[in-house]
């Protein structure tokens, strides 16, 4: 296994339990997300994959190996797991963005022009290449995002942990950051670990999903499983796809004979509208999907 929690419990010096006993594991090459209202423990949970926190009970193990806590042994993780912060206002420091996508690169003993390449490349993956001279503090939020998303891909990490990539993007940022992340697991085998509550986004790209409630593992699956099971994702308080939800409806409300497999995504369900309108063939004359939707 890539990752394992085993036990994990974190509660912080105010006395707040924010991990209860914690157990679960991943693969490399994995397209994780990790699912649970405000405070349910996400960020605390992501925080102890590269060390950040250390956990005040149970253990995380790296390939099989417990993380040590020394400051070489973090290096070396954090060089492999890259982290992008909730908000990239913990993340961006240096006086350009240029500078700041520079740094993770030079520290490792990159050569400059091989620096200068990565910078611009990721830059330009991130959509942020005109803002390479200006000051990280100037850029708006969503800016200020890719820009940490740059940084952290600029050091070619084998893992990516990603809190809240969608917060503060605008619909076609989130969409299209969304495509690059996708892109780079299919491609590179990057192994994505995202934290969210955006429940639309989840079956966009996860495989495989982990909730969390109060700080506890409430159940793991996949993203069909999970959102199928509409009782649990009250319990929890989240919500299914709007779309599954729409689904959902009709079925109830209308009895149409929808599928008992409910479409979690807007390519599932124009699949499940043309064979409801016995229409199959038509959506293959037009290509599958659309081009924000992969599933
Ligand atoms: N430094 C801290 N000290 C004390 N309590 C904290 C600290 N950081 C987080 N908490 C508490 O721990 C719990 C879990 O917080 P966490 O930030 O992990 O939640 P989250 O699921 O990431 O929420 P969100 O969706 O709002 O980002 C919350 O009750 C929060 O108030
Ligand atoms: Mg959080």
């Amino acid at each position: 296994m890539l990752f394992r929690l085993e036990n994990l419990s974190h509660q912080y010096s105010d006395g707040t339990l924010a991990l209860d006993n914690v157990s679960l594991s991943f693969a490399k090459g994995e397209r994780i997300a990790i699912l649970g209202t405000n405070g349910s423990g996400k960020t605390t949970l992501l925080h102890h994959l590269n060390g950040i926190l250390k956990p005040t009970a149970g253990k995380v193990y790296f390939e099989d190996k417990p993380l040590e806590y020394d400051s070489k042994s973090l290096l070396d993780l954090r060089r492999r797991v890259g982290f992008i912060f909730q908000d990239p206002n913990d993340q961006l420091f240096a006086p350009t963005v240029k500078q700041d996508v520079a740094f993770g690169p030079l520290n490792l003993g990159q050569p400059a022009d091989q620096v200068k390449k990565l910078v611009d490349e990721t830059l330009g993956l991130v959509g942020m290449a005109e803002y390479a001279e200006k000051p990280p503090h100037f850029l708006s939020l969503g800016q200020k995002k890719r820009v940490a998303l740059a940084g952290v891909l600029a050091m070619q990490p084998e893992v990516l942990i990603m809190d809240e990539p969608t917060s503060n993007l605008d619909p076609r940022a989130a969409s299209e950051i969304l495509h690059l992340l996708l892109h780079l697991n299919t491609k590179y085998g990057l192994t994505l670990i995202l934290a969210t509550h955006d429940v639309d986004m989840v079956p966009l790209f996860a495989k495989k999903l982990f909730i969390l409630s109060k700080g506890k593992l409430v159940t793991e699956g996949s993203p069909k499983e999970l959102f199928s099971n509409a009782d649990l994702i009250r319990d929890v308080n989240l919500r299914s796809p709007r779309i599954t939800h729409l689904f959902e409806v009709l079925k109830k409300e209308n009895n149409l004979p929808v599928d008992n497999q409910l479409p979690l995504t807007i390519s599932e369900a124009r699949k499940e509208i043309l064979r409801l309108l016995n229409l199959e063939d038509a959506g293959k004359d037009r290509g599958e999907g659309e081009s924000h939707e992969r599933d």
